[in-house]
């Protein structure tokens, strides 16, 4: 079967940059990715490629070589999903703030939307792939739907999880480790998979193209997710431990990386990870689990989280101990709020919780992110609901300018690792603030050493100093 139109329900971070690198590869293809939000598909047609509303690195060039040619955004839905052969499912799969497993379960509200209306507007038949991440067995609530609701029309549903990373997206689409297709394994199910394949075989090697049956693929993107996020929680556990006992975790993680068996990457102790996926995956993971019983395979992944969690605590707690045990009306600076860096991604970014900490103790926030607007931060402050937003406008205040930010503070913390906070004159950073000036790194990127002869009392992750 041959694909000449694809359609993508959800122009996110990972809807948006798949389809402009899909667009990009197969200019025969005719590519439309659709939303319901209006401002992002204007954001994604508009003139100015640094204002796309998904900051990547390398985007901007891709979009526009492919934009307008065969690559499309439109707030059109139905007119899209019913010219396509094939037909991606990129929405939001956010944990539940409700009802029978809040705090926990993924919310699939928007996942069956998307399959109702694919089938309400389809008048022939289509490949369904699920993009998003989802629970294992998703894919069965999504060909029930179809089947039940769509015209007697045939849908073939493949899983074809993401593994980007964000920061990294274009490089990760383009240089894939590998690309996982799930299908049913009667011949239709085949047969959609090798149209799958055919797509991304226009730039990956075949042999990096892996096929699996549906649940397999839907298991292998949690498990994936929360093998990367324990390694994260491991060594943040040991960094707690290096602070005790005098041992170094970057020479730790360097000393341990070493060994082939354990790899060097993800070993960089921090803050603590966010983003949209590791603690959602877990929290799917766990809840599956319970639900089946496996009440010990639960325990044992939640503590990734219990971990992460611990580790954000903790630094906020550091800060407080260091200025004396009160951050009342004293102004702290933070350097970074996206959940990492090259990204104005923020969502289950660690900066989120420190600040809620900090402000429940009265602390002034003063933040500084290259990537990250006003409304933002104030956004993921009220979504907390720890308190009232007027209570989060008055104890936060967001600059445009680091040095501005820094100007009579008791103390920076670095929240995200962006490479230009390397570049900043210390000095004079050190110059404006309250005395004794004081740096907590939380991404162990600054250069202490140098930074303590300035005369900064510095603190950092699985450091003693
Ligand atoms: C992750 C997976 O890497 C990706 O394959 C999947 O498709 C989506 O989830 P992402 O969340 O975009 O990607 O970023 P990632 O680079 O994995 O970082 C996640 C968090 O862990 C960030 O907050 C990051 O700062 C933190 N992290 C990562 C560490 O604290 N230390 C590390 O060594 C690596
Ligand atoms: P991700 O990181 O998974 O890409 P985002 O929240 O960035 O998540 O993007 C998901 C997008 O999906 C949002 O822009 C949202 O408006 C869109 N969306 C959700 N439900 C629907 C729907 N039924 N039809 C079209 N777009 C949808």
């Amino acid at each position: 079967m041959k694909i000449t139109k694809i359609c993508c329900i959800g122009a996110g971070y990972v809807g948006g940059p798949t389809m402009a690198v899909i667009a990009q590869k197969c200019p025969e293809i005719k590519v439309t990715v659709v939303d319901i939000n209006q401002a992002r598909i204007d954001a994604w047609n508009g003139e100015d490629l640094d204002k796309l509303p998904v900051y990547e690195p390398g985007l901007d060039k891709v979009v526009s070589e492919a934009r307008g040619r065969n690559l499309f955004f439109s707030t059109d839905v139905n007119k899209a999903i019913e010219e396509a052969e094939m037909v991606f499912i990129s929405v939001n799969t956010p944990t539940k703030t409700y009802g029978e497993g809040k705090g926990q379960a993924a919310d699939l509200k928007w996942v069956e939307l998307c399959a109702r209306q694919i089938a309400a507007a389809s008048t022939t038949d289509k490949i369904v792939v699920e993009k998003s991440t989802l629970p294992v067995r998703t894919a069965q609530a999504v060909k029930d739907i179809l089947d039940n609701t769509g015209n007697g029309l045939k849908f073939q549903i493949l899983s074809n999880p993401e593994f980007l990373a964000e920061g990294t997206a274009i490089e990760d689409l383009l240089f894939a480790d590998r690309v996982l297709i799930g299908g049913d394994s009667s011949p239709e199910g085949q047969e959609a998979i090798q149209a799958l394949v055919d797509i991304y075989s226009h730039w990956i090697p075949r042999e990096k193209i892996l096929t699996t049956n549906v649940w397999s693929s839907e298991l292998s993107k949690l498990t994936a997710n929360a093998f990367l996020a324990q390694r994260v929680s491991s060594i943040n556990a040991i960094s707690e431990l290096c602070e005790v006992t005098g041992a170094d975790v970057n020479e730790v993680a360097r000393a341990i990386g070493a060994d082939s068996r354990i790899g060097s990457k993800f070993l960089k102790a921090s803050v603590g990870f966010g983003g949209s996926c590791f603690q959602k995956d877990i929290l799917n993971m766990v809840y599956i689990s319970r639900s089946y019983g496996l009440h010990a395979v639960a325990d044992y992944w939640e503590q990734v989280i219990i971990m992460n969690d611990h580790q954000k605590a903790r630094f906020a707690k550091n800060i407080i101990k260091a200025l004396y045990n009160t951050v009342s009306g004293k102004k702290i600076t933070f350097f970074g709020w996206a959940f990492k860096k090259d990204t104005n991604d923020t969502r289950e970014s660690a900066a989120i919780y420190v600040a809620d900490y900090l402000i429940s103790e009265q602390a002034q926030i003063c933040v500084y992110d290259p990537k990250v607007s006003a409304e933002k931060i104030y956004a993921d402050l009220d979504y907390l609901n720890t308190r009232s937003s007027e209570e989060n406008r008055k104890y936060v205040t967001v600059l445009s300018d680091p040095y501005e930010a820094v100007d009579s503070a008791h103390a920076v913390a670095v929240l995200t690792e962006w490479d230009e906070f390397l570049e900043y004159d210390w000095d004079k950073i050190f110059q404006s603030m309250l005395q004794p000036a004081q740096i907590f790194d939380g991404r162990n990127i600054l250069p202490h050493k140098d930074l303590s002869k300035i005369g900064f009392r510095v603190k950092a992750i699985g450091k003693s100093f």
